[in-house]
């Protein structure tokens, strides 16, 4: 996503706004170099060897999938995945590509208890918050995305989301909510400091046995 002075709001993935998104050929550049980072992520070294395998034999969840930017890098490594939004508009385009949509709030994530081996999330975590109006509200966002996020993939299984946190404090906030709701992992911060930056997260399913 761009470094825009402004934060996009919701709204920028509604009605008209949705095509206008979609169509960009920058932003489809921007977020296929997101999703190959995030990908490369999934894989990194430093969160050990993987237990769950990332190939064709597995079903990986895109989260906040939106028109299918992300889910074209997923496609373009022969991966099997479906897409998850709120925005039935952008799910339209994601669809018309032939791929697997499901609109869904990440909150409320209409899936069976380890229906994916995966997940990514670019771009979208930060949105949960959109309707929080306390400070309870906003911790308690991050907690239904992460207690969600769990559920739905295997143990052992890995996410790698790049966000837009407002500052440190959000950060802290999800980077816990997500401890809490049984991963592991870290924080990876791309061209700290320039307008470039990206924040991702790194992280793994805990098995009940690592957890207790
Ligand atoms: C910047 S777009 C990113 C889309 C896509 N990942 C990409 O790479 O282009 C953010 C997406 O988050 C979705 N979103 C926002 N809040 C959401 C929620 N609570 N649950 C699911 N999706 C949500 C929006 O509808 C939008 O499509």
């Amino acid at each position: 996503m761009p470094r825009k002075k402004e934060k996009p709001s919701i709204r920028s993935y509604f009605g008209d706004a949705a095509g206008d998104y979609s169509s960009k050929k920058w932003m489809a550049r921007n977020q296929h170099q997101t999703t190959r980072r995030a990908l490369q992520l999934l894989l990194d070294p430093k969160l050990g060897p993987p237990h769950v395998p990332l190939d064709d034999s597995v079903r990986v969840i895109d989260i906040t999938c939106g028109s299918g930017f992300s889910s074209d890098i997923l496609a373009e490594n022969d991966l099997h995945f479906t897409g998850a939004d709120l925005s039935l508009d952008m799910l339209g385009f994601a669809a018309r590509k032939g791929y697997d949509v499901v609109q869904s709030d990440m909150r409320f994530l209409p899936f069976r208890d380890t229906a994916f081996a995966h997940g990514i999330s670019i771009s979208g975590l930060n949105f949960v918050t959109t309707s929080a109006t306390s400070r309870e509200e906003f911790v308690a966002c991050y907690t239904a995305v992460a207690i969600e996020f769990a559920r739905v993939i295997q143990e052992g299984g890995r996410y790698a989301v790049e966000f837009y946190p407002s500052d440190d404090k959000e950060l802290k906030t999800a980077l816990s909510a997500f401890k809490r709701g049984g991963f592991r992992g870290f924080l990876v911060v791309d061209h700290p400091g320039h307008k470039k930056e990206q924040k991702f997260l790194a992280l793994e399913k805990e098995s009940l046995e690592t957890r207790t």
